[in-house]
This record gives structure tokens, C-alpha cells and sequence, in this order.
């Protein structure tokens, strides 16, 4: 069975407060759910593997090391997007490959409306990352297609997320890892986190 690692760091915690506060406006918002994204891939990223090279200081040459693969992130469009900078800004290296889903309002039901990929990406560590994790449809339909494209090494990286949603995604992925800042108490009846932070795509493009 997977792990799931859930943040506690105080740093963190900060942020937090400030996304989940409903008077918070939408810059702000963006720009803590960014600095919480660098914040997590830290931890993520901290068993990633590492290759010997050789270089040359200016004073000798030496071994030094380097990530062994590629990292691939792959956001759900469109609250995934708001992470995508902060975890670049950690791993400017890292590829972007983006698959676009949305939830039916009625039936809460992902609907998968884009997918593009970098090439190599079954060899590379992909981070799928989406602020919320309620049902798990969107992250569990995103996985699906992600492995379908060859890729092994996975991890599921969110802010946000309830007993349901980790249920479901270990249920149907019971080899991906799953790192969120919190576990919330539930979903409501129309399918939001409690207490959550709303609806974080409207919140990070200001549609609402
Ligand atoms: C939200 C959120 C997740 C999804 C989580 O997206 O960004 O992708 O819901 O819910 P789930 O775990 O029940 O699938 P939404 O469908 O609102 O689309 P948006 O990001 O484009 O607003
Ligand atoms: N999507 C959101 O943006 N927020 C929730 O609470 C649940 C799904």
C-alpha cells in the first residue's frame, strides 16, 4: 500500500490559513498556493534518485551527483495550474505536461477535455498535482491516463484533501503516494471539502 504523507511544517500551516480564509483575494491566493507548492516539493522530491558524475571545480575535478530522471509535472487544469510555478521554481527542469478535467456538477464525474504529454515521460518521476482532492475522480482519471502513457514512477501531490478522496485514490492506485497538507473532515452533500477552501480554480483565476 501506498503512503500518504500528510505537512505539517509551521511554514506551511501559515500559508494555509491564509488560502482558506475567505476574505483572502485572488493575488494572494495564487501567490501563497504557489510558495506552498515550492514548499511541498521539498519533501516529495527527497528520495528521488541520483546518478555519479564527473565535473571539474575550479580548484579539482570531483564526483558529483545528479537527479537520475526526469521530473515530470502534470497538473489538473485548471487548480493544478496554480502549483506548477512553484514547484518549477524548485525544479526548473522539470517538463509540464497538462490534462485538462473537470467535475459534472450533478454527478461529480470527471470529464477528461485535454491531454498533452512530454515525451519520455514513462521513464521520468511524474508529480500529478491538484489542489483539491474531494472525490478522486480527477486525480484517479488523470493517474489512469498517465500510466496508460507508460510512466511508473507516480506521486499525487495536493493541498487539500478528505477521508473519501484518499480512500478512493488508494482503492483504485494503491501504488501511488500521496502527499497533501491536510486531511479535512469530509465532503458535503454537493461534494466540497469541509471546512476546504472552496473552489480553488475560481479562487486562483477569479471566475467566481
Ligand atoms: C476541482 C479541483 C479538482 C477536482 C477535485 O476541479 O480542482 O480537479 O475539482 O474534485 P474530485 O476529487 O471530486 O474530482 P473542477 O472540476 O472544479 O475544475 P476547475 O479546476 O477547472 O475549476
Ligand atoms: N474542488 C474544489 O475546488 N473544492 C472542493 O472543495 C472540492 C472540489
Amino acid at each position: 500500500m501506498s503512503k500518504v504523507v500528510v505537512f505539517d511544517h509551521p511554514l506551511i500551516q501559515h500559508k494555509m490559513s491564509i488560502i482558506r480564509n475567505k476574505n483572502t483575494d485572488t493575488k494572494t491566493f495564487r501567490e501563497n498556493v504557489n510558495e506552498i507548492g515550492s514548499l511541498v516539493t521539498y519533501e516529495v522530491t527527497r528520495d528521488l534518485q541520483t546518478k555519479e558524475i564527473e565535473i571539474e571545480t575550479p580548484i579539482s575535478f570531483t564526483k558529483a551527483k545528479i537527479l537520475a530522471k526526469d521530473v515530470v509535472i502534470v497538473p489538473i487544469l485548471r487548480a493544478g495550474l496554480g502549483m506548477v510555478d512553484g514547484i518549477q521554481n524548485v525544479i526548473p527542469t522539470a517538463k509540464v505536461g497538462h490534462v485538462g478535467v473537470y467535475r459534472d456538477e450533478t454527478t461529480l464525474m470527471p470529464h477528461e477535455y485535454y491531454l498533452k504529454f512530454p515525451i519520455g515521460i514513462e521513464e521520468a518521476t511524474v508529480l500529478v498535482v491538484d489542489p483539491m482532492l474531494a472525490t478522486g475522480g480527477s486525480a484517479i482519471a488523470t493517474i489512469d491516463r498517465v500510466k496508460q502513457h507508460g510512466a511508473k514512477d507516480i506521486r499525487f501531490v495536493g493541498l487539500v484533501g478528505c477521508p473519501e478522496g484518499i480512500k478512493a485514490l488508494q482503492d483504485k492506485h494503491p501504488d501511488i503516494d500521496i502527499y497533501v497538507v491536510s486531511i479535512d473532515e469530509k465532503l458535503n452533500e454537493v461534494g466540497y471539502i469541509v471546512p476546504g477552501l472552496g473552489d480553488c480554480g475560481d479562487r486562483l483565476f477569479g471566475t467566481k
